[in-house]
């Protein structure tokens, strides 16, 4: 697909509300995969380097990150865009509504996104099944997990192991999410002493369930970019000493700096995309030399373009993923990060 085709879809998703908008065009996407018109339209995805990671290994290192696809059931088509691996999610236990709308606003003169979803999605039976269903795709799936509204945070660790355990075989990783800023007290199990308690009874779980199935699945957990140096300093012994598999960094800001002034920037919610760019990379490149490269990063949060999906690999990360970069630039950016890395030396 072409920037100029791209570009004109836009013109018209753009005028319609965020929310609508993404729900048609995720519907066009799975019938453009199912009647062959997508594969027609994206033709081969530029050749890029496989990456291991985690254990695992990636297709090639640009993947979607969570939220775009919250229940997984567009796979097969978002696979056909080129992504190496797409993270589904974040999903919950029990299937919850989310927050009230509207919840999803463009801040487009910042190429920029606020939401307050909150957590709307299928729950995690449902989520499998979906991820069962997909027919094409040929790269791995993540599963990003949350604690439903109701759960109150002394419990939420429990909400977390059992959605571990729901998607146990399916996921190829999963990503435990404490970093919306959408589902209230969420980031408190940020805390030193609640993400070290949550790593620990999620790698009990790991090995319980790997000793009886004889799968492996690694965990990461993702973080927000609202973070001091002292924090990511604490987090990261939180993360060596617990065993965590990976780090996903970062979700979604609640800063407003960058975006003041600037129509529906007082919006409640998460912002994503170009204001996030740096301080994302930021968060990358402290966790990498805390961590000392012992734990693998997937870098996201900004990535608008090819370089920008460089800078994050130079900062640290391994893998990298994309969500409102690709809203604004659509399939290309995906093929334009592919070509880029397969040049990287
Ligand atoms: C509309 C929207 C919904 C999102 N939903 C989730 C989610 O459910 N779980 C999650 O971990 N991150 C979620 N994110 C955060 C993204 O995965 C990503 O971490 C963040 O937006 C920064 O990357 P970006 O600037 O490329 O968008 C969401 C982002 C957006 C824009």
């Amino acid at each position: 697909m072409k920037q100029w085709q791209y570009q004109l879809a836009k013109k018209g998703l753009f005028k319609m509300d965020a929310e609508e908008a993404h729900h048609l065009s995720m519907s066009m996407l799975r019938k453009a995969e199912s009647t062959g018109v997508l594969k027609y339209l994206m033709g081969k995805a530029p050749k890029s380097p496989e990456v291991e990671c985690m254990g695992l290994k990636f297709p090639n290192a640009v993947g979607l990150a969570a939220g775009l696809d919250k229940e997984g059931n567009t796979i097969d088509a978002l696979g056909r865009l080129g992504f190496g691996f797409i993270e589904i999610g974040t999903i919950t236990p029990l299937p919850q509504g989310g927050n009230d709308k509207p919840r999803l606003f463009r801040i487009i003169e910042s190429e920029a996104i606020i939401n307050r979803m909150g957590f709307n999605n299928c729950g995690i039976e449902e989520g499998v099944k979906n991820v069962q269903s997909a027919k094409t795709y040929k790269g791995l799936v993540g599963f990003n997990i949350g604690k439903n509204k109701l759960t109150p945070n002394d419990e939420a660790v429990s909400d977390y192991v059992k959605a571990l355990r729901g998607c146990w075989g399916v996921a190829d990783y999963v990503t435990v999410n404490i970093s919306s800023p959408n589902t209230p007290g969420l980031r408190d199990l940020q805390a030193a002493d609640d993400t070290a308690r949550l790593i620990h009874a999620l790698k009990e779980e790991q090995a319980v369930l790997t000793e009886r199935t004889g799968v492996k699945m690694p965990i990461a957990l993702k973080v927000a970019p609202d973070m001091g140096d002292e924090q990511i300093a604490d987090l990261s012994k939180v993360f060596l000493d617990g065993g965590l598999d990976g780090l996903v960094a970062t979700n979604t800001t609640i800063e407003r700096a960058a975006v003041k002034g600037k129509a529906f920037s007082t919006q409640a919610g998460g912002l994503s995309g170009a204001p996030v760019t740096q301080r994302s990379t930021e968060v990358i490149s402290a966790f990498h030399s805390h961590l000392g490269g012992k734990i693998p990063i997937i870098g996201v949060g900004g990535i608008m373009n090819a370089q920008d999906a460089k800078d994050k690999l130079a900062a640290g990360a391994t893998l990298v993923q994309l969500y409102t970069g690709f809203i604004y630039h659509g399939p290309p950016l995906v093929h334009d990060i592919l070509e880029s890395l397969s040049n990287r030396r």
